[in-house]
């Protein structure tokens, strides 16, 4: 028999999540008498570790997908996505370029050597291009003094038929936690984009739920949100849990009991001896450890749920297992279920936060030894089953 753990991807609700933000920016457009925003569902790091091939079958309705890598790219159109395709961080090299053409993406430009790259080229249709600004993150993009240079050297590509018609794009620093700092960077980038055309992109997961934010930008060209981690059912907010926002988790981590220690007060638990029992407790030990990818910086009293319990973590996660509290669920022994995140258990990010880490992270750093199982498109049919995914 396999160690019992498994992830289990749920296709259903990303399906659920993009739904959701889907409808929540048709309500505000509609009160708005605008037209809602496309929808670049992000994708990148193998779908934040729930799989490319889960991911395109999850974001099918997306108007478009955002991702790193050509490798990710090509994998895309060979599964049979036609719609758009976006590279936020562009290409690396000029022999990308190639690429790029041939599989007809929509590349970030953020910096002159992307700009080099691309007049030396001479691709068999026009690229789409996005003109990346440096909105004060300072890790990607053209700063307000460089962008309208930028943008003319984009004017003059797109003459020679090497770009098509570009547009813009920003990335929010602070959407999750500063509302004065965002209003102030798209205030910056309004300013800066003011003459620019084309398509325009700025808000992640954060920005894309805080209500109205997209609707700053001008309501004439063609607009775009990125939305990531929250088509996952996590949540961009510290503090705001993924179900206040109507999102349902993707990922659901499990594990089971494989050791029971009944342990006596002043007994200790675990490398390093981090718990002390100070009454008689009940420990469960279960098949899940850091090289899982569940974090290792989470400690006693961080949420797990055994046979629909709620119970805490107790000591120092170790490789391969962890131990938990069973003192007041006495009917869990070994073979006991443990839902380490997800469904039925504590959000993603409410282990993060324990963790003193996002759920970001977490998602992206489940393990590939970890074996895996996809709940398939809700549109599949009725005859719901299990499908065995490879390991990516
Ligand atoms: C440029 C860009 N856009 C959008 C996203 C999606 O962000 P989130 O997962 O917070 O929605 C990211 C993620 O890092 C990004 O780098």
């Amino acid at each position: 028999m396999p160690r019992p753990i498994l992830a289990t991807i749920s296709v259903p609700a990303m399906q659920h999540n993009l739904a959701t933000v889907a409808a929540r920016l048709r309500e505000q457009a509609r009160a708005l008498r605008r037209d809602a925003p496309r929808i670049w569902a992000v994708i990148k790091a193998h779908a934040y570790g729930h799989g490319l091939a889960q991911g395109l079958a999850g974001f099918a309705a997306a108007d478009g997908l955002a991702m790193l890598d050509l490798d990710e790219a090509r994998a895309c159109r060979e599964a049979g996505w036609r719609g758009p395709i976006l590279l936020l961080e562009g290409f690396f090299e000029f022999e990308d370029l190639y690429e790029v053409d041939t599989l007809r993406l929509t590349v970030a430009v953020h910096c002159e050597e992307q700009l080099s790259m691309l007049e030396a080229a001479a691709p068999a249709q026009p690229i789409s291009v996005n003109l990346k600004l440096n909105g004060g993150m300072n890790r990607l993009g053209f700063l307000p003094e460089q962008a309208d240079a930028a943008w003319q050297r984009l004017q003059a590509l797109q003459a020679r038929g090497v770009v098509a018609e570009p547009g813009t794009m920003m990335h929010f620093s602070r959407a999750d936690d500063d509302p004065v700092v965002t209003a102030f960077q798209l205030s910056g980038f309004l300013d800066v984009t003011r003459t620019m055309g084309g398509p325009v992109s700025v808000c992640n997961s954060a920005a894309t739920l805080t209500d109205g934010l997209w609707a700053r930008l001008p309501a004439g060209r063609e607009q775009w949100v990125r939305p990531g981690i929250c088509l996952y059912g996590a949540s961009p907010f510290a503090g705001r849990s993924p179900e206040s926002l109507g999102l349902k988790p993707a990922m659901t981590l499990e594990a089971r009991i494989i050791s029971v220690q009944e342990c006596r007060a002043g007994d200790s638990v675990g490398y390093g001896h981090l718990f002390t029992a100070e009454r008689p407790t009940r420990v469960g030990v279960v098949a899940c450890g850091y090289a899982d990818g569940y974090p290792r910086h989470a400690g006693t009293g961080t949420p797990v749920t055994v046979a629909g319990h709620p119970t805490r973590l107790l000591g120092r996660v170790s490789m391969d297992m962890l131990a938990v509290d069973l003192t007041d669920i006495p009917a869990a022994g070994v073979g006991a279920p443990v839902v380490l995140w997800g469904e039925g258990g504590p959000s993603v990010d409410a282990v993060a936060e324990a963790a003193g880490t996002v759920g970001y992270e977490l998602l992206c750093a489940l393990a590939p030894r970890v074996p895996r199982k996809m709940i398939p498109a809700s549109n599949a049919g009725t005859d719901f089953h299990w499908m065995q995914e490879t390991t990516e």
